[in-house]
């Protein structure tokens, strides 16, 4: 599937640039160093004067990390984006929301995937367990219990994770970078942020219909690629026991 760039309207556009705008002045303060030099990097492929191009992204992206974009009509099965993973290709839709969803969308649109996801594949070692993810996904994929453990690593780590700069808790969750809502929020109530570990992570369940209340923060990338050997131990043991 391809993108169809120019069946983008000019309120396509102009959504994506109020979208892009709002939530990049927002972050400044909020999402984690990471994030922000590599959504700089990104410019001019990625920036709020139109949707971006997949085609340019994909040249940055695999020049810098061998990362590129497949799009999807929608959800697909989790053992397909597991392998997608495994093969470093990331999954994006190619719609954008209207002027009335500038806040609330019931499914994830392209600003969700590109300007949340997007970015932090440029970083190598993110981008490195991303594909170790998926290739642990698609070892494990069938086994209702240790994709349920995948889904909660997945959910309070690249949809919802924090990470610590200085002390402080920034936002690496592009759950969490794509949602101006969300982003403030965490900043100005009462949330629980815990340490990351990741056998109480793999054992948290979540839901989908709330905003979270409880958080995770990393110490570092390295922590969250270096928890996958933990991971493959786990899902061992876990199918083991079936
Ligand atoms: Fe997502």
């Amino acid at each position: 599937m391809n993108q169809h760039f120019d069946q983008y309207s000019p309120r396509d556009h102009q959504t994506w640039g109020t979208l892009f705008t709002r939530q990049t002045l927002n972050l400044q303060d909020k999402a984690c160093r990471h994030y922000l030099d590599c959504l700089e990097t990104l410019t001019p492929d990625l920036q709020a004067r139109q949707i971006p191009r997949f085609t340019g992204l994909d040249q940055r992206l695999k020049e810098a990390t061998g990362w590129s974009i497949e799009v999807v009509p929608g959800l697909i099965p989790v053992g397909e984006f597991f392998d997608l993973l495994s093969r470093r290709r990331f999954c994006s839709s190619t719609w954008i929301r209207s002027p009335k969803q500038l806040d609330y969308l019931e499914e994830p649109d392209m600003f969700h995937d590109i300007y949340g996801h997007v970015p932090l594949l440029m970083h190598s070692e993110y981008a490195r367990f991303m594909e170790r993810f998926g290739q642990i996904g698609k070892a494990f994929a069938g086994h209702p219990e240790a994709e349920s453990q995948l889904e909660r690593l997945y959910w309070f780590t690249i949809e919802f994770g924090l990470i610590l700069e200085d002390g402080a808790p920034k936002i690496l969750g592009a759950g969490i970078l794509s949602s101006y809502g969300e982003s403030v929020q965490i900043f100005n109530s009462p949330i629980e942020v815990r340490p990351f570990h990741i056998d109480e992570v793999l054992s948290h369940s979540f839901r989908k219909d709330v905003m979270q209340t409880t958080y995770y923060a990393l110490e570092s990338i390295d922590q969250l690629a270096d928890s996958l050997d933990r991971v493959e131990q786990r899902l061992a043991l876990v199918c083991a026991a079936v």
